[in-house]
This record gives structure tokens, sequence and C-alpha cells, in this order.
């Protein structure tokens, strides 16, 4: 069996939702403490044992291609100036090979991943979703891979939410289990409120053969008037077997922005450098709130003091 050496990162998307500052900048490039979202995901990729990615970008995406080509004037520097540390991080990426390819239209993840099928040719190959950022201690990828090359079955990476969250995902219909893994009877995109057939949600990770391009390549529109990745997936369900695999590890969605502001928060508490200072500044917003409150309540109102408080 062919081992899973190239994986797709579509990074085309809009990025709406974090308007205005997206205007000009990719929202693949808004970062979570001192790193860019995009970065996260290739550096699980090189983690997972991925050789060559592929990144689809589309208008106004060039800062992404900036980002991870070599700087050669700033390494020099950090080089002279024997920040080591600070230099291993702006290479880390180095370790894989980055293409890129634009998808010239805005038609849907299904569309994207079908615009990179010439450089996967008739591989295997990984996909990873930019809107999510997952950490534990096996890279996401590198688990669907195992499942992958022990079963030769495409695998899908899934996750349980909140019962009512499963409309804003891929949910599967699972079939039978074993462990973590699991047959699928049916792929639903965006199931309505109410419909899903379980709340095993799609969670951005997947491992395809490459017979996923012929659905890829029937073009049918699906939820949101675009060509749906998960729509192609329960298609090939149907042809050949597509197992989904719970994932060990924690999934954050960089995609919205309180998902992001979550993420941004929860990474500090992993930093040494910063976990006290945000936990100390946390706990005084907190007692400036309920002191605002209480003054509030008492008849008296300190706008001053509440909007200090504001937004967290
Ligand atoms: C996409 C997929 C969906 C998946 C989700 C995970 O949706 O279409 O199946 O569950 O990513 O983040 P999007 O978030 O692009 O609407």
């Amino acid at each position: 069996m062919k081992k899973v050496k190239k994986a797709i990162i579509p990074a085309a998307g809009l990025g709406t939702r974090f308007l205005p500052a997206t205007k000009a900048m990719p929202k693949e490039m808004l970062p979570i403490i001192n790193k860019p979202t995009i970065q996260y995901i290739v550096e699980e990729a090189i983690e997972a044992g991925i050789e060559d990615i592929i990144i689809v970008t589309g208008k106004g995406k060039r800062a992404i291609e900036d980002h991870f080509d070599s700087a050669f004037e700033l390494e020099t520097k950090l080089l002279e100036a024997g920040k080591l540390e600070l230099l291993k991080e702006v290479q880390r990426s180095a370790k894989v090979e980055l293409h890129y390819i634009r998808q010239k239209e805005p038609k849907g993840l299904g569309h994207a991943v079908w615009c990179a099928r010439r450089f996967i040719g008739n591989e295997p190959f990984g996909v990873l979703l930019g809107d999510d950022i997952v950490t534990g201690k096996v890279p996401c990828l590198r688990q669907l891979i195992d499942q992958y090359e022990t079963y030769g079955k495409s695998v899908i990476g899934v996750q349980n939410v909140a019962s009512d969250m499963t409309h804003r995902y891929g949910v599967i219909d699972p079939g039978e289990r074993r462990d973590r893994l699991y047959s699928v009877n049916r792929f639903v995109e965006k199931p309505k409120p109410g419909t899903a057939p379980s709340d095993l949600a799609i969670m951005g990770r997947y491992v395809f053969s490459p017979k996923i391009f012929d659905y890829l390549e029937l073009m049918e529109v699906g939820a949101g008037g675009e060509i749906q990745l998960t729509d192609a997936i329960q298609k090939l369900n149907e042809e050949e077997q597509v197992h989904a695999y719970q994932f060990e590890g924690t999934r954050y969605d960089v995609g919205e922005r309180l998902g992001y502001i979550l993420t941004t928060l929860s990474f500090a508490m992993k930093s040494k450098d910063l976990r006290q200072d945000v936990l100390d500044m946390m706990a005084s917003m907190l007692k400036e709130e309920r002191y605002a409150s209480a003054f509030e309540y008492r008849g008296g109102v300190d706008h001053g003091l509440a909007s200090t408080a504001g937004g967290v």
C-alpha cells in the first residue's frame, strides 16, 4: 500500500467572520499568540510525516506564501544576534516542501480539494482544514494515517459535539464500532437542527484514497450552494467503505470569533511566560466587573469601570 506523504490545506476562504481584519490579510495569517494559525496546521502535517503540502489559496493570499518563504536577511540577523531559539522557530516549516495553487472561483471546500488533484496524482493523501487546530500527544493527522495504513480505507476524523451544534458540521450516521473506529452508514453535511443522525462531527482532518477525485469531478452543488467535500465522501462510501475515527486530542475552532478568543486564552494558559500575567489580569477584570455590577445594583452607574471590564 502506498504511504501517505502528501497533504492539502485548503486556504481560499474569504474570512468574512473576521472583517475588517481580513480585508487585506488572509484569515489563515491571524495569529494565536505569535504564530499564524496556518503554521500550526503545517507543523501538525510535518509531525504526521507529510513531505509535500499543497496549499489551495485564492485572491489576496500572498502573505501565506511570503510567510513560508525563507527569510534570508531575518535568519542571518537572528544568527548573528545569537537568537537561536527564534531562528529555530522561523525555520520550522522548512522541513516540508510547500506548493501553492489557486482556486479561481469560491465554489466550496470540495472544489478547493479538487483543484489539487494533479499534484496528488494516484496516491492517498491527507486534508487539513485551517479553521481547526488540534493538539494532543499524537498529531491528529498521524492518528488517521495509522488507521489508513492498517485498513486501507479512507478515514475521516470525528469528535462528539453538543447536540445543538451539529448543524454547523458534517455529521456521521455511525455503523459498527471497533474502539475508536466506525463504519459509517451515511455522511450528512450540516443537517438541519434536530435532524442529525448522531453527535459525531467531522473535525477538519481527512485521509483519502485518490478515488475521491472521481466524485469531486462530478461537481454537484450541495448545502449552501457549494460543492461539498462531505457529499463526495458519502458517494465514495457507497463504492468503497470510508471509516470515521474518533481521534484523541483537543480541537480548537479558530474559524469563528469566540472560538478564536478561547483558543488564544487556552494557549496563553499553556505558556510559561504568559500564564500568570493573564490569570492575574483576568482576576482583576472579574473583580472590576463584580464591583461595577454591585455599584449599578445600588443605583449608581460607573460606566468607566464597566467598560474597562467589557469584552471578557
Ligand atoms: C467544513 C466541512 C464540515 C466540517 C467542518 C469542520 O465546514 O464542510 O463538514 O464539519 O468544516 O470545521 P465549514 O466550517 O467550512 O463550513
